[in-house]
């Protein structure tokens, strides 16, 4: 028996990752489907002091207090929804976090942007299948060029995407709880009230934390005020949108469609409602998945991890 400390990795980390968390750790690894399991969860976690988790690991107050070695959560990501911060914080135990993905998520937030206004995956499903031409009109589809972008959220990954969006000679305007008026000032972007950029923008991009307060946080009343030809994205979580109230926004022409990254359950159910629409796209929770980023990702959640073992502070972690 070897005196290293145990430590759970559910998260697909890079082979570098890896090799640098053994030289400290007694490391196991665990499917991300099984992780996902709370009782699975609460059947090993007394064992490890350390855990390296994706976004669906359930870590709430139960699975918390069950590790009772458990020093550091260390997220491979930013969001930290699956992670009962509070009960952690409570025992002491540091939830760390990787803020390197912003410019990743970014360029796919703009990948959606173009794609489901150009239709680009529906187009390359129709010559995919023999067909060719714009004769359905469906592919005529509507300019990026010179429209106005609304962020709600310009935290990292918001103003990320602002900086992109100025390549497309877009009016940016922008709601958060806080405004940032460096932003303002270096990129021209407009700071206005939820329900006027609601009401303006002819693309709503979605970019905040998954909180009380941003569940449903776009739902029946905000997609109504949205125009009929406006698209929305969401890269953030899937519930900080009511998805049936989307799917009536789509198929009743309240919005012209969607470009999602994320939804409400994850892996998505195949009878998702959704997925019948034509005027939607997806990815399968994929905006930070590059192999730059994603080494990125790995090589700072296990330095996080590696750090509390050694009784250092973490690069990055947060408190409740
Ligand atoms: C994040 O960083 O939270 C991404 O969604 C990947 O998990």
């Amino acid at each position: 028996m070897n005196g290293k400390p145990k430590v759970l990795v559910t998260a697909r980390l890079h082979e570098d990752a890896m090799n640098s968390l053994r030289n400290l750790a007694e490391v196991t690894t665990l499917a991300r489907q099984l992780a996902a399991s709370k009782s699975t969860l609460l059947e090993i976690i007394h064992d490890f002091k350390g855990v390296i988790i994706g976004s669906l690991e359930p870590f709430d107050k139960e699975v918390i207090y069950a590790g009772d070695k458990l020093r550091v959560i260390s997220r491979h990501g930013v969001g930290y929804n699956n992670v009962d911060v509070k009960a952690a914080t409570q025992k002491k135990i540091y939830v760390t976090i990787t803020p390197v993905l912003s410019e990743t998520v970014a360029d796919l937030t703009l990948g959606l942007i173009i794609s489901v206004a150009r239709r680009i995956p529906q187009a390359h499903k129709y010559v995919n299948e023999g067909k060719w031409g714009v004769e359905t009109g469906f592919f005529t589809g509507t300019d990026i060029y010179g429209k106005t972008l609304g962020i709600i959220g310009l935290g990292r990954i918001g103003s990320a995407v602002a900086k992109r969006a100025k390549g497309f000679a877009m009016t940016i305007l922008y709601y958060d709880l806080i405004r940032n008026l460096e932003m303002e000032k270096q990129l021209g972007l407009k700071y206005v009230s939820l329900e006027s950029l609601l009401s303006q923008a002819d693309i709503v991009t979605i970019h905040v934390p998954l909180t009380d307060k941003t569940m449903r946080l776009v739902g029946e009343r905000e997609l109504k005020r949205m125009k009929p030809t406006a698209y929305l994205i969401n890269t953030s979580r899937g519930p900080t949108v009511d998805e049936s109230a989307l799917y009536t926004a789509i198929k009743d022409g309240w919005i012209a469609g969607a470009g999602l990254d994320v939804f409400s359950e994850e892996p998505i159910n195949p009878k998702n409602p959704l997925l019948s629409l034509k005027n939607i796209i997806y990815t399968p929770h994929i905006a930070s998945a590059t192999q730059e980023c994603r080494y990125k990702m790995s090589m700072m959640s296990v330095e996080n991890t590696i750090r509390v073992l050694k009784r250092k502070k973490p690069l990055h972690y947060v408190t409740s």
